[in-house]
């Protein structure tokens, strides 16, 4: 997945507190507190909206985007004139989302919803999407196996027979998990440096700990917002929980939730998978009629 380059920024971005969840919402998910910083770090990974863009043109809408964040894809698939609904968890998430929408040309505004919801649970019609989409590792907070066939289950149903759903994730590399099992030190490490433009920088820490028999990847991350001295302005943590997937893992499991496989690609140049470490880039069709 694409790494983000390291130019001066007008930052900081992520100072300023995300909405708080009210008290009748969804339980706040992990990334409430990461949604004042989901956009400073990851503005500049675009290379996988085109692809979902084309999937979802062909698709001719409504199409519906789970685990849709900040709207990072959502909002260049509707200016791209399509009709799109926008799901998540997280309140904070979709805030940021709604700030952004609301400064978009009438048109584009009037093509998008987004909906608070789970997508393991979620109806909003049956048999109603001509694509559903997951970017970015998304379907990867599934958890367990029932999460994750509970999400399909959810899934099957809200698309049209025939309908797409399309979902990336990373492809497990076994020499990081074996370098960081839950066993060893997992001592944090600098990922990244992001220079400001003010001498300040924005120095980002990560401490992943894998655990290989649950297939879970437990990570923290810090961010910290240094002056021009080095002194610590502001600290920002965030946690994620991953469950990482193998191939053929997954290809039993989306057979398992009635999808048949289109394609399996390593890249969204639709490069064909190949090697270890590979984006795995599925799309799968619910089939007409079931078998
Ligand atoms: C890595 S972000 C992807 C956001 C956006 N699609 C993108 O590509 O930039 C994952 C998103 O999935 C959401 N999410 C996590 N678990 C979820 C669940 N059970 N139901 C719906 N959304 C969920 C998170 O709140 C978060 O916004």
């Amino acid at each position: 997945m694409t790494r983000l380059t390291r130019r001066p920024r007008r930052g900081p971005s992520f100072v300023g507190k995300p909405p708080r969840a009210t008290a009748d919402s969804a339980p706040p998910s992990e990334y409430d507190a990461f949604a004042a910083v989901y956009d400073f770090e990851y503005d500049e990974l675009v290379e996988d909206i085109p692809f979902y863009r084309d999937l979802a043109t062909e698709a001719g809408g409504p199409v519906l985007e789970l685990g849709a964040g900040t709207g990072r894809v959502l909002i260049p698939v509707a200016a791209a004139g399509v009709e799109i609904v926008g799901l998540d968890a997280s309140p904070a998430m979709l805030a940021v989302a709604r700030e952004k929408v609301a400064g978009l040309p009438p048109d584009v505004q009037a093509r998008i919803s987004l909906v608070e919801g789970d997508m393991r649970s979620f109806d909003l019609g049956e048999a109603r999407f001509g694509l559903v989409y997951i970017p970015f590792r998304a379907f990867l907070h599934m958890l367990t196996v029932e999460d994750q066939l509970s999400a399909l289950a959810a899934i099957w149903r809200s698309l049209r027979p025939g309908g797409r759903l399309a979902l990336a994730f990373f492809d497990p590399r076994l020499d990081l998990i074996a370098a960081r099992t839950t066993a060893r030190a997992t001592t944090p490490f600098i990922e990244r440096v992001t220079p400001l433009l003010d001498g300040a920088r924005v120095v980002q820490w990560a401490a992943p700990r894998y655990d290989p028999l649950r297939q879970i990847l437990d990570a923290e991350f810090i961010y910290d917002r240094l002056d021009a001295d080095g002194r610590l302005v502001e600290r920002v943590h965030r946690h994620l929980m991953l469950r990482w997937i193998y191939r053929y893992e997954a290809e039993h499991l989306f057979a398992r939730a009635g999808f048949t496989t289109e394609a399996l690609y390593g890249g969204f140049d639709g490069r064909p998978f190949e090697s270890e470490g590979d984006e795995q880039v599925w799309v799968l069709r619910r089939p007409e009629s079931r078998a």
